[in-house]
């Protein structure tokens, strides 16, 4: 490298420079400023230049060592200010009192039922919020013409694509890519085109579970969610299946819990039956075992649904569905002491 090169590549690497202490700013001076820094070995070298060139190069050596001394004084300066202002502070005094924030009302309740499966033997599984036609409806044994994949209740993206209307599309991708035993959970956001109202929203959380393995019977599911019930709403809670319809389970059932009569809300939540209805489910219908890949002669499973949104309100008394989405702090508030 020539002087001049060299002088231009120490102006770049100041310029490029950033200290933040004291001890930097010393190893600066000793590497630059000093009597073995780079700085001095420029000046030596500057003795042997051609005297014709003397002049220009001496004077961009020159803009180079003030450049040099005033990053040097400044940051000094700099460093000395900050030490002097932070010496004002009392670092004893206690900090500013900060807002202790809380976990949302459905994540709580979800984080409660995962915990519950958990405990089961059930793992958890993800999947796509945009969804295909295929796993949201026709692996799950959607007839082409059902109301559920028409426009009322569906957002759709593309003629084939659509935002996902329950979980259950997570499990067929499961089913495709695992092969049994098959024991997940899978919470998710789902969306459904549904006037918004105190009782449903466009979108709203669901907890589906599946089980799948050799010999697993009606008399299982049974078991696993009579479980899941004792350990959520309490060891008393009394349970009932009601004969229903899913397309991808068969048998299919809903389960309701008893709440009884005693009190108007309670009346009012169960239509004057004592009874509340809080998960679809059913056994696997042979034919969406087919579709995923999981042979029928050899396997069966359940499934199971709910909302979680349903499952808070009751839980705690919320009343408005649409309260869980509006951000009112007072509201969020009132669930810190369970996250
Ligand atoms: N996927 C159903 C729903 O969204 C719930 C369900 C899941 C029912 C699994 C039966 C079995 O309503």
């Amino acid at each position: 490298m020539t002087l001049e090169e060299k002088i231009q590549s120490l102006r770049k690497q100041v310029e490029a420079l950033h200290f933040q202490t004291e001890q930097e700013l010393e190893e600066f001076r000793v590497n630059y400023l000093s009597r073995k820094g780079v700085l001095n070995d420029l000046f030596e070298e500057f003795k042997k230049v051609p005297s014709e060139l003397k002049k220009e190069l001496g004077s961009k050596l020159n803009e180079v060592k003030i450049l040099l001394q005033e990053t040097f004084d400044e940051t000094k300066k700099s460093l000395e200010a900050g030490e002097s202002e932070s010496n004002d502070v009392d670092r004893s005094l206690p900090g500013p009192r900060l807002a202790i924030g809380s976990r949302h009302p459905l994540r709580i309740v979800e984080n409660q039922m995962i915990e519950i499966f958990q405990k089961l033997g059930f793992d958890l599984s993800d999947g796509p919020e945009i969804e295909d036609d295929w796993h949201n409806f026709s692996a799950l044994n959607f007839p082409e013409n059902h109301p559920a994949r028409d426009m009322q209740d569906t957002f759709f993206i593309a003629p084939d694509i659509s935002l996902r209307t329950h979980t259950s599309s997570v499990q067929v991708r499961v089913m495709e890519r695992q092969k049994p035993p098959i024991r997940t959970i899978s919470p998710g956001r789902v969306y459904r085109n549904e006037a918004i109202s105190a009782r449903s929203n466009s979108f709203f959380h669901q907890i589906e579970g599946l089980y799948i393995d050799k010999g697993v019977s009606f008399a299982d599911l049974k078991q696993t969610l009579y479980l899941f019930v004792q350990e959520f709403f309490g060891q008393d809670t009394k349970v009932r299946f009601r004969p229903s319809y899913f397309p991808f389970t068969e048998p299919s059932a809903e389960m309701d819990i008893f709440l009884g009569t005693e009190t108007e809300a309670d009346k009012r939540l169960t239509k004057g039956t004592g009874w509340l209805e809080i998960l679809g489910c059913g056994m696997v219908d042979v034919q969406v075992l087919e579709n995923c890949g999981i042979d029928s002669e050899v396997y069966s499973g359940f499934a199971f649904g709910m909302g979680i949104e349903r499952i808070t309100m009751f839980k705690y008394g919320v009343k408005d569905l649409r309260t869980f989405f509006e951000h009112d702090k007072r509201f969020l508030e009132q669930f810190h002491s369970l996250s």
